[in-house]
């Protein structure tokens, strides 16, 4: 099975994947897109503080990554434990796109299922904006149904 436990070492490959991955289906992308730059940040400086979240302290252990033969970690997924509403979340999913088309996120979805299910995750949650295509193809072929639609707004002060 080429999906691992995450590593401290994968954090700046992470963050590689997930800043080409994320540019048009992200809403810091929205936003810079709309508005520019806020306080001189881009919107990779915003979405990278989400992976820095998705590993910091115990949240690591729900963080896998796909290595290729060669060594390469070419995607990842992340998740949060809820023990208390029994819901688990899956805040990020990426796959390099040099590598996406050919399986490795329906693995990584499914074995990130199969994690929080046997730490007795009752439930399964992820959230993605209309402009991303997975949202009405590939979240619902893995089970997951659509239960509301939110709109993000900004305004500068
Ligand atoms: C979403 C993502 C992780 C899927 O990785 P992948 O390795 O290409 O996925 P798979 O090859 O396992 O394909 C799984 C399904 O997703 C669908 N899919 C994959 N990429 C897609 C895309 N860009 N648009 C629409 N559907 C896509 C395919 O229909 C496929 O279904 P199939 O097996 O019935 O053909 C990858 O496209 C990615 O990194 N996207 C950018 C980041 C992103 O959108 N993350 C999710 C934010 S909510």
């Amino acid at each position: 099975m080429p999906i691992r436990p995450f590593r401290p070492e994968d954090l700046e490959k992470l963050k590689q994947i997930t800043a080409i991955c994320f540019d048009g289906v992200s809403i810091d992308r929205n936003i810079e897109a709309a508005f520019g730059q806020i306080n001189g940040r881009d919107w990779k400086f915003r979405k990278l503080r989400h992976i820095d979240a998705d590993v910091a302290g115990d949240h690591a252990n729900g963080v896998f990554v796909f290595e290729t033969d060669a060594g390469d970690v070419v995607g990842y997924i992340t998740t949060r434990l809820d023990h208390e509403s029994g819901i688990g979340w899956i805040p990020n999913i990426a796959v390099h796109p040099a590598h996406q088309g050919s399986g490795t996120g329906r693995q990584l979805m499914e074995h990130a299922i199969e994690f929080m299910r046997t730490e007795g995750m009752q439930a399964a949650k992820i959230e993605t904006l209309k402009q991303n295509d997975v949202g009405s193809n590939f979240y619902p072929s893995v089970g997951f149904e659509e239960v509301g639609l939110q709109i993000h707004y900004l305004m500068r002060l």
